[in-house]
């Protein structure tokens, strides 16, 4: 297996993964995403492969992909309360539910790790869904801990009196 920078010739193969992906969100968190896989969410990997701030890194093996990411290099200018921040962002990633817990999730990261590095971003972050245990059980193995977290509290819709 090979982990590396994805071809134009990658992406629909890509997007069968990141269908994969919807489906689970929608599974997890369904009065948040949308069921179904429109043009618009197809369309998006091709404008990260044309944007200059975004990469597409893919792990191949014999032609098949089994796993990719989509990295964001991000810069938050100082505020008045925070200082500047630079930062590789992990904004999808996803390994083929066929290719699962062979490895292939851990060579996307260190790939990415090392990239970060070349690049000179001392972080890499990512954010995920709570409900996807076997994502933090993934991430928190390789390295990962949580430093911020986004808490809900239900409502329950009264009539308008
Ligand atoms: C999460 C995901 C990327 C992991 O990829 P993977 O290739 O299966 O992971 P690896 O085989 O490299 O696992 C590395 C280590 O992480 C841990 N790990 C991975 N998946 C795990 C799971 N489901 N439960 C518990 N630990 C897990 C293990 O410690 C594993 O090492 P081991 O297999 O030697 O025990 C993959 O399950 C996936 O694509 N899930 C659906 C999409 C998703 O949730 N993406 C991330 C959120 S956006």
């Amino acid at each position: 297996m090979v982990v590396r920078f994805a071809f134009q010739s990658d992406l629909p193969a890509v997007n069968l993964l990141r269908k994969q992906l919807n489906d689970l969100h929608v599974a997890g968190k369904p009065e948040i995403f949308k069921p179904g896989f429109p043009a618009e969410l197809r369309d998006y990997l091709y404008a990260v492969f044309d944007d200059p701030d975004k990469e597409l890194v893919v792990a191949e093996q014999d032609g098949s992909i089994l796993g990719f990411a989509i990295l964001n290099a991000l810069h938050r200018p100082e505020t008045p309360y925070m200082f500047e921040r630079r930062y590789l962002d992990v904004d999808e990633l996803c390994v083929a539910e066929s290719a699962r817990r062979q490895g292939v999730g851990r060579a996307l990261i260190d790939f990415i790790r090392n990239y970060a590095g070349v690049r000179g971003f001392s972080r890499v972050e990512l954010n995920m869904w709570e409900f996807n245990r076997d994502a933090l059980a993934f991430y928190e193995a390789l390295g990962f801990t949580t430093y911020r977290r986004y808490m809900e509290l239900p409502v329950e819709q009264e009539e308008e009196k």
